[in-house]
């Protein structure tokens, strides 16, 4: 008992000590009583906000400096430090990788744009296209997690939400007058009407309000923080600021280290008469001659970047990422000699690199991705990096690219873990001086035109700590070493080179930890390795467009379940598909089109999870299988030896929308139940869930040709089923698929009528019913086909007059009704009875139905045959945005500009409704 009871005392005098040394609130054992009106304050603090995570559920009682979060001097009892951050909620340097998997260099506009501020502007909503032009671009992906960082909570990257406090800042936080550090960071749901209350904190040293969101439409903060002349340290990334002084009267500011501003939408413009810099960057920030580290990363700043950066000759880390700043890297950026990090990706920056650059001797992080660099870079510019260990440029600039011309024997003084150059020069030849980079372990040269081979021994050097190697997008030749083992490679993609001879057998030996495997579009040949399927963590492997023979490997099993796709098209693969495929429970994407392929499809495959089945261009045979899952999106058969009938239970597929079954042998009739296929229809939902490192690539033949489609796949909407012996008529459900693109039921056997409402199909702009049996007149309402550019049904026995107006002016080859004796009217030099004295088209006889169209949509035919292509949904309200980021390449742009609508809508109708 004694024992017991001296533990006891012994125990509850380590817990009090500890207390009191948890709280700082004391000097010895005594407790200090907390100030009262400071007390006051922060109880009218919590009283103002909403504490979902609970982060101030310890305070209550008198004694305030006990509660979470809260410090107090150890004399006089004042609050010094409020501590109620939400760390996870703070933007990181360089994650570029995460943010922007595969923004490549496409488009010129600045992330800034694209990312953030025009998603305020965009209001009007579908959110069946926003959702499948987020899922779609990888753009919009980044965005929405850029959003996050901008302070949209409610963004699919909510993680954070949970630990935000919410409410408004009450201004008796000013009231703490000894207070010296405040963090608040990271609380983006926390709101604060003005700074004033900040002003009368004088002896703050350190303020953190990232996320938090300052009345926009105050100007003043900069003159409340201006008050504060011992401050240290101030955050305010993602505040929604707008207004950043360009002029001060007097700077108190001389003690400022670091300044975060990042992620604010500053509404900056350059006055250029009136603005001797021509940037936006106010000149008072060059007297802040103490700082260390400067952040005005998506802060939509412009103009050039000045010399008087040479001026914050202390700086250590500069970003300046996701502006539009344009021009040169300044001279004088060599007076930096601290620097440690710079950051000047996402800007349009064309002009040079200056030597001066070699002088930053400290440099570790060099970060210049998606850029218009020109110029040449020589070993000036690197020859005193001797800290560099990441280096990062990609260049947008096709006409002029940034040049590397080294010495062939200069060794560099540095030793990169993580280098990525895009789209600049660095060959013909492998250089030198990245063969003696050992400690790489992060490594694109992509689209670099290196010619030739790799240095084997530069593999052997670096092949033990490799984890990533794109070498895509160049003339690389030779085989792959056979023998070199990567033992953490994960990602390995030479797509697009010249690579030849076998892949390696052994690949599961020298890979073993590989999960991304891309080689398509080389010249590799034998067969594909049997161990492929010993790989365990395989993720996706792509060897299309090689010249692979053999048969696919047998022996996939159960363990390698991450598997999602295996696309090997385009070579010369014989056999059958093997039914242990069905081993690959999370398979999705399944591309095996232009082989060799036979036999029937193996019903094992039903135990995979396959949402996207591209078998078209081989000899396989059979049924069509029919116990396809209905969550399949795409279902691509044509050109094979398929025979049986379309079975009735696809009409389950409504997540389909590109169903192409061409030239087949298919028979009996098509079913009455397409209407199910709603993917087809006009629907406020996207399914698609874009795989990492990956993009789906299919064959569609549309508009009278076949086009290779890939991030905009998700956006065709496809019934192919031409070239089979299908019979009986065209079953009017179809029509209700007002989303279709492409219809093509050509060369069969069908019969009856084309339904009279085919005109609901405002989305077709390829209707193919050529080499049929079909006969009756063409159903007026064909001509509200506003998008339709491709149309054909010749070889039919049609009758009764073509008819007029809107889209069809524009279709005016004779060709398109050829081979319906019965038809007469224009373009057909046969004329319709009573017609025989007019010349032009003639709206006289017609229908009425025929005739409103005609006055109603003559302009818009005319506006719209103009477009062609990518403009006719212009004209369809809800459709149009996602009709630009399906014509590829051009649109990008504006697809992210929806995607931000999403990020918008997500806030108006997430968090912020309160
Ligand atoms: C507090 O400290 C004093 C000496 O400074 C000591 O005499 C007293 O016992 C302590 N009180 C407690 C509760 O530990
Ligand atoms: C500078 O700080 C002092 C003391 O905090 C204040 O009185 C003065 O108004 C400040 N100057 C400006 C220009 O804000
Ligand atoms: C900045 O420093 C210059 C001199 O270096 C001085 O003339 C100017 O007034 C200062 N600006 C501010 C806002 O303090
Ligand atoms: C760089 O861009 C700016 C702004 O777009 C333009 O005025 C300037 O002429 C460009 N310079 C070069 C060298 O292309
Ligand atoms: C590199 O450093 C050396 C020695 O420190 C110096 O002499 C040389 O001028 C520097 N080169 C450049 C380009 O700054
Ligand atoms: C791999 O990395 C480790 C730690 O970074 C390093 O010690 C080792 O030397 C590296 N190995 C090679 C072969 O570069
Ligand atoms: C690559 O190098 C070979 C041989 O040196 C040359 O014939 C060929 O034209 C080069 N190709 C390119 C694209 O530079």
């Amino acid at each position: 008992m004694m024992i017991n009871y001296n533990h006891t005392v012994f125990a509850f005098l380590l817990l009090s000590l500890g207390i009191f040394k948890l709280g700082s609130c004391s000097a010895n054992n005594v407790t200090v009583k907390c100030i009262k009106s400071e007390r006051e304050a922060l109880v009218k603090f919590k009283e103002g906000v909403f504490d979902i995570p609970g982060k101030l559920s310890s305070w209550v009682g008198e004694e305030c400096c006990q509660w979470k979060g809260v410090e107090c001097d150890n004399d006089l009892g004042h609050v010094t430090k409020l501590n109620l951050s939400n760390p996870a909620g703070r933007p990181r340097h360089f994650d570029y990788y995460e943010i922007y998997p595969y923004v490549t260099s496409r488009n010129r506009a600045s992330a800034w744009d694209r990312c953030y501020a025009k998603s305020r502007e965009y209001q009007s909503a579908n959110n069946y296209c926003t959702g499948l032009c987020n899922g779609n671009s990888a753009y919009a992906r980044s965005c929405v997690k850029s959003a996050r960082l901008l302070g949209d909570v409610n963004s699919s990257f909510s993680g954070d939400v949970n630990a935000s406090l919410s409410g408004e800042i009450t201004r008796y936080l000013g009231n703490l007058s000894s207070l010296t550090h405040l963090d608040l960071g990271g609380n983006y749901n926390l709101s604060t009407k003005n700074l004033d209350w900040v002003s009368s904190l004088s002896s703050l040293e350190y303020l953190y309000m990232g996320g938090v969101k300052i009345n926009p439409t105050k100007a003043d903060w900069l003159h409340a923080i201006n008050m504060l002349p011992s401050l240290q340290e101030l955050s305010l990334y993602s505040c929604e600021l707008k207004h950043l002084p360009s002029s001060l009267t007097f700077l108190n500011l001389t003690s400022l280290r670091v300044l975060d501003l990042s992620y604010n939408p500053f509404n900056t413009s350059i006055d250029l008469p009136y603005n001797p810099f021509n940037t936006s960057i106010p000149q008072w920030l060059f007297n802040l001659t103490s700082l260390k580290n400067l952040d005005l990363t998506f802060s939509n700043q412009r103009g050039k970047i000045l010399d008087s950066f040479g001026r914050l000759g202390g700086l250590k880390y500069l970003y300046l990422g996701g502006n539009h700043f344009y021009g040169s890297i300044p001279a004088s950026i060599g007076n930096l000699s601290s620097l440690k990090e710079l950051d000047l990706s996402y800007n349009e920056m064309n002009g040079t690199i200056p030597e001066s650059f070699g002088q930053l001797s400290t440099l570790v992080k060099l970060y210049l991705l998606e850029n218009s660099w020109e110029g040449v870079i020589t070993e000036a510019q690197l020859m005193n990096l001797t800290s560099l260990e990441e280096f990062v440029l990609t260049t947008n600039n096709k006409s002029q690219p940034l040049v590397f011309n080294v010495k062939v024997d200069w060794r560099p003084p540095f030793k990169l873990k993580i280098l990525h150059l895009e789209s600049c020069l660095i060959g013909p030849k492998f250089p030198k001086w990245l063969q003696v980079q050992s400690e790489l372990t992060y490594v694109i040269l992509k689209s670099v035109e290196i010619n030739g081979t790799i240095p084997e021994e530069w593999f052997s050097l670096i092949s033990f700590n490799l984890t990533h190697l794109d070498l895509s997008n160049n003339q690389i030749n030779g085989s792959l070493p056979h023998q070199l083992v990567f033992p953490n490679v994960t990602k390995l993609f030479l797509q697009s080179n010249l690579f030849s001879g076998p892949i390696p057998s052994n690949i599961s030996d020298l890979m073993p930890n590989l999960q991304y495997l891309d080689l398509s579009k080389n010249h590799f040949y034998g067969e594909i390795p049997l161990s492929i399927s010993k790989i365990k963590q395989l993720k996706i492997l792509v060897l299309r467009r090689n010249n692979l023979s053999g048969e696919l490997p047998h022996h996939w099993n159960e363990s390698q379940m991450g598997l999602r796709v295996v696309d090997i098209s385009y070579n010369n693969i014989c056999g059958k598909i093997p039914s242990s495929m069905g081993f690959l429970g999370n398979l999705s994407i399944l591309v095996l089109s232009n082989n060799n392929l036979s036999g029937e499809i193996p019903s094992s495959l039903q135990n995979c999870s396959i949402v996207s089945m591209d078998f078209g261009g081989n000899r396989l045979s059979g049924n069509l299988p029919s116990w396809i899952e209905s969550n399949i999106f795409m279902l691509r058969l044509r050109s094979n030896l398929f025979s049986g009938i379309i079975p009735r239970k696809w009409c389950n597929h409504y997540k389909l929308h590109i169903l192409d079954l061409a030239q087949n042998n298919l028979s009996g009739g098509i079913p009455d139940c397409f209407n199910n296929f709603i993917s087809m229809v006009d629907h406020n939902t996207s399914w698609y869930e874009p795989i990492e490192n990956y993009t789906e690539k299919a064959n569609i033949v549309t508009k009278g040709r076949e086009y290779e489609y890939d991030r905009t796949l998700q956006l065709v909407t496809c019934i192919d089923l031409s070239g089979n012996s299908l019979t009986g008529g065209i079953p009017i459900q179809i029509t209700s698929l007002t989303r279709l693109g492409t219809l093509n039921l050509s060369m069969n056997h069908l019969n009856g009528s084309i339904p009279e409402n085919i005109g609901n199909m405002r989305w077709l702009e390829t209707l193919d019913l050529s080499n049929n049996r079909l006969f009756g007149p063409i159903p007026g309402s064909l001509s509200s086909l506003t998008s339709l550019v491709h149309l054909n049904l010749s070889f039919n026995n049609l009758t009764g007059r073509i008819p007029s107006g809107s889209q069809l002016q524009t279709l005016i080859d004779a060709t398109i009704y050829e081979g319906n004796p019965l038809l007469c009217g224009s373009p057909l030099p046969t004329k319709c009875l009573g017609d025989e004295t007019s010349d032009g088209p003639s709206i006289t006889g017609v229908d009425d139905y025929e005739r409103i169209w005609f006055y109603a949509s003559i302009g818009l035919g005319f506006v719209v045959g103009f477009w062609s292509v990518c403009g006719t949904l212009l004209l369809k309200k809800s459709w149009r945005h996602c009709y630009f980021c399906f014509c590829d390449d051009i649109k990008d742009r504006i697809a992210l500009l929806i995607a931000l609508r999403v990020v918008h809508l997500k806030r108006k109708f997430g968090l912020e409704k309160n």
